[in-house]
């Protein structure tokens, strides 16, 4: 078995764009109205919001390959890209996907130690991100690699208003 992990570029546009649509609607379609996916997908995943934030300096995004197939990426903000103030600097792991066949495999760790690595080289001490409060399968994978729930805040999906939990890790090094 081989792990490859490729920061993005503006050339990976079309295959972010599927693999985005793909694993945010396997993940979240059955809980939610298919009018609210479609209205979230086509806002946050169409190609003009998405080749804007494949060139944002204070984003980065990586794909992750096992064995040679796109299986999942991992998109990280930090300084003026943060989704919320903060404090202290931190790095913010906005998007962690791995698709569905591919998981439990190992891959969301590799993906996890790539953002940890962006954050040490950036001299961050801080990870955090924002988890919906029904997602427990990812909140248990957070807590396993060590997050706890720091605090809690309420964004819409379409019309629904929804909490997610906000989970911290602090990195000793
Ligand atoms: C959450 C997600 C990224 C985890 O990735 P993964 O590749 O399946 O997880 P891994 O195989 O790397 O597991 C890493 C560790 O977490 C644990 N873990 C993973 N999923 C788990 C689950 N559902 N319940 C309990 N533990 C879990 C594993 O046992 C493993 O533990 P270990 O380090 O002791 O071996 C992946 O399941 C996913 O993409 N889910 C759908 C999208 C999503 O919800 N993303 C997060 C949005 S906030």
């Amino acid at each position: 078995m081989t792990v490859k992990i490729k920061k993005c570029g503006r050339e990976d546009l079309q295959k972010l764009q599927e693999i985005s649509i793909e694993t945010f609607n396997d993940t979240f379609k059955d809980q939610n109205s298919p009018e609210n996916m479609k209205a979230y997908l086509e806002r946050a995943f169409n190609s003009k919001q998405l080749e804007k934030e494949l060139s944002n300096i204070s984003s980065e995004f990586f794909f992750i390959y096992f064995n040679e197939e796109l299986s999942g990426y991992l998109k990280v903000n930090f300084n003026d890209s943060l989704s919320k103030k903060m404090g202290d600097e931190p790095l913010e792991i906005e998007r962690i996907y791995i698709r569905y066949k591919f998981q439990r495999k190992g891959l969301g760790k590799y993906l996890l130690n790539k953002a940890m690595e962006v954050a040490i080289r950036q001299n961050k001490k801080i990870i955090w991100l924002g988890v919906w409060e029904k997602n427990e399968k990812a909140i248990d994978f957070y807590k396993k690699k060590g997050f706890v729930q720091t605090g809690a805040h309420s964004f819409y999906m379409g019309d629904e208003e929804q909490i997610d939990f906000i989970m911290t890790k602090t990195l000793i090094y």
